[in-house]
């Protein structure tokens, strides 16, 4: 059985309880070492533990609510630093309108109005966006159980994607988006306005993203403006974030920096509260603020651990060993620009070569869409006390193109890890990316293969490189696999 069935999930969460507190390590006092600041690498590995940090700081250390207890325990795959398996993916809860589908994306400002009064009531967050991380773990089990079992005591809606057709590929592709990952569970109670679902992010990896930090905006919007004036079905849209930035970062592209990105991550990962992120707040608790204001990772232990992530190379591409390897792996390239995935994927981006992204927003169709965090609500108060509501609404169906450098090494793919093999990758995509699919469906096997096999070569693992002990930094055995390639628990 896969391990996303939906039986299955909540016990993944309780799991992951269970595991967490057994594989901190007694000892692991290498950062205690008052004298000594942690080097950025360090702070990566480190694994943290509630209650204990460093003398500067007067935090809670790790958590209350934390996914895993070091960077490293999901960022792995390939070395230190790399993408994670589908255990590591992080769980999003978000409420919707109850009459909602993911296919039927209609909203009315009253159906909005009752969502958020409502939903705010389960988790504080739902006050002003409509989605939350579900965390794998808190520091106040016992509490957490009983909000969890809370959640779960919604009853499963049963979930189609209903898809017809008699060819075998196409049978293949309903099998994986049949087997999306997005449950929904719903109140038996007819007054309950809203729906959940649950939906996930696979783990990217991290190598080079200190390169695409540093390419230009303009590089970017260039792109676009390219798109559009072609005029073809491809029509990227350059990510904004909120403070105006061309976001780069995340599979939606909402950070503009690493250095946004990893205060973040310390906060909602990891529970450890920074000047430039709170941590996330406990679901159960009353009080309007998340937690203590101290933090429990400093200014400069950030910025050493941000030096670090920015100083992970790019994984090279595998050189062809033979001359009729080589043409294979140019004529595989050729074909995957011919059919159109380059118009995305887009080999050199500014400072960044061989990265294969253009970093625009595509509508990938209503397969591949997920309402999490696609609706805000924002308050706008007056000189008088007036306040005005506005809501805003997100596309669920776009998302950013992830560069391929490195992709052989950083299966599955797709932004919820539904993706075993590129293969699989391909075939789900939809929306803007729909006519280069079906020239690749049109593809003779060998010119197919072809083309995965250039993706096969994106990416090679350095000798060199440190393989992480997953025992020593809080990650589970690697999951077996099903007769079918998909991963199953025991
Ligand atoms: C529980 C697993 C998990 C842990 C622990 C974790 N991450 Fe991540 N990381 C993710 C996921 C999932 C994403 C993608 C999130 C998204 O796009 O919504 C991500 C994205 C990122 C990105 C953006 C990469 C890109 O190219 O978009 C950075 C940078 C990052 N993480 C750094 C860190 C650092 C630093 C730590 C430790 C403080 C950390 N992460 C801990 C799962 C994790
Ligand atoms: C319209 C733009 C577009 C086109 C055309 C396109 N892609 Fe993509 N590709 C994307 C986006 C966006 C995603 C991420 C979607 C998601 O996660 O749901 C993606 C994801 C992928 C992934 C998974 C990467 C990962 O890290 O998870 C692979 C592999 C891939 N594409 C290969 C291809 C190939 C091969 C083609 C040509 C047949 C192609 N793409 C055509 C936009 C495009």
């Amino acid at each position: 059985m896969s391990i996303y069935s939906r039986g299955n999930l909540l016990r993944g969460l309780l799991l992951g309880f269970a595991f967490l507190s057994q594989t901190v390590p007694a000892e692991g006092r290498f950062l205690q070492d008052d004298e000594k600041q942690p080097s950025g690498e360090a702070l990566f590995k480190k694994v943290w533990k509630s209650n204990e940090v460093e003398s500067t700081d007067s935090g809670d250390g790790l958590g209350p609510m934390f996914n895993a207890i070091s960077c490293v325990a999901c960022h792995n795959q390939g070395g230190m630093g790399g993408s994670g398996d589908n255990l590591t993916n992080v769980q999003i809860l978000t409420v919707l309108p109850r009459q909602d589908s993911r296919r039927n994306f209609r909203l009315d400002r009253l159906a909005l109005e009752m969502l958020f009064e409502q939903s705010a009531k389960l988790h504080p967050d739902f006050k002003f966006k409509n989605s939350t991380i579900l965390h794998r773990s808190s520091s106040e089990i016992a509490q957490y159980g009983n909000w969890l079992k809370d959640v779960f005591e919604f009853k499963s809606v049963a979930k189609t994607t209903g898809f017809e057709s008699n060819r075998t590929m196409m049978e293949e592709r309903g099998r994986l988006l049949s087997e999306t990952p997005i449950y929904r569970v719903k109140k038996g109670s007819a007054k309950d306005r809203f729906t959940i679902q649950i939906s996930r992010r696979n783990t990217p990896s991290l190598f080079g993203v200190g390169i695409i930090d540093s390419i230009s905006s303009n590089d970017i919007l260039a792109l676009e403006s390219a798109q559009k004036k072609k005029g073809g079905p491809v029509k990227g849209r350059a990510p904004i974030t909120n403070d105006g930035k061309i976001g780069k970062f995340g599979w939606r592209g909402e950070k503009s920096s690493v250095a946004e990105f990893t205060s973040q991550a310390c906060a909602v990962e990891l529970g450890l509260s920074n000047a430039d992120h709170p941590q996330a707040r406990m679901p159960f608790s009353k009080s309007p603020q998340a937690g203590k204001q101290s933090h429990d990772i400093s200014k400069s232990e950030i910025k050493k651990l941000v030096e670090f992530v920015n100083s992970l190379e790019p994984k090279p591409a595998k050189l062809p060993e033979t001359g009729n390897e080589s043409q294979l792996l140019q004529k595989g390239q050729e074909l995957f620009n011919f059919i159109g995935c380059a118009d995305c994927h887009v080999q050199t981006v500014g400072i960044a070569q061989n990265i294969y992204s253009d970093f625009l927003l595509h509508d990938m169709g209503s397969e591949l869409a997920d309402a999490s965090h696609s609706i805000e609500r924002k308050v706008h108060s007056f000189y008088g006390g007036r306040e005005e509501v506005e809501f805003e609404i997100k596309n669920p169906q776009r998302w950013q193109t992830p560069p391929l450098w490195g992709a052989a090494l950083s299966a599955p793919y797709m932004h919820d890890g539904r993706a075993d093999s590129f293969h699989d990758a391909i075939i789900v995509h939809g929306g803007e990316a729909s006519t280069s699919v079906d020239k690749y469906r049109r593809l003779s096997p060998a010119d197919r293969k072809m083309v995965l096999e250039f993706l096969q070569s994106l990416g090679q693992e350095s000798t060199l490189d440190e393989k992480p002990n997953p025992a020593a930094h809080g990650w589970g055995p690697p999951p077996r696999k099903s007769r079918k390639g998909r991963l199953v628990r025991n």
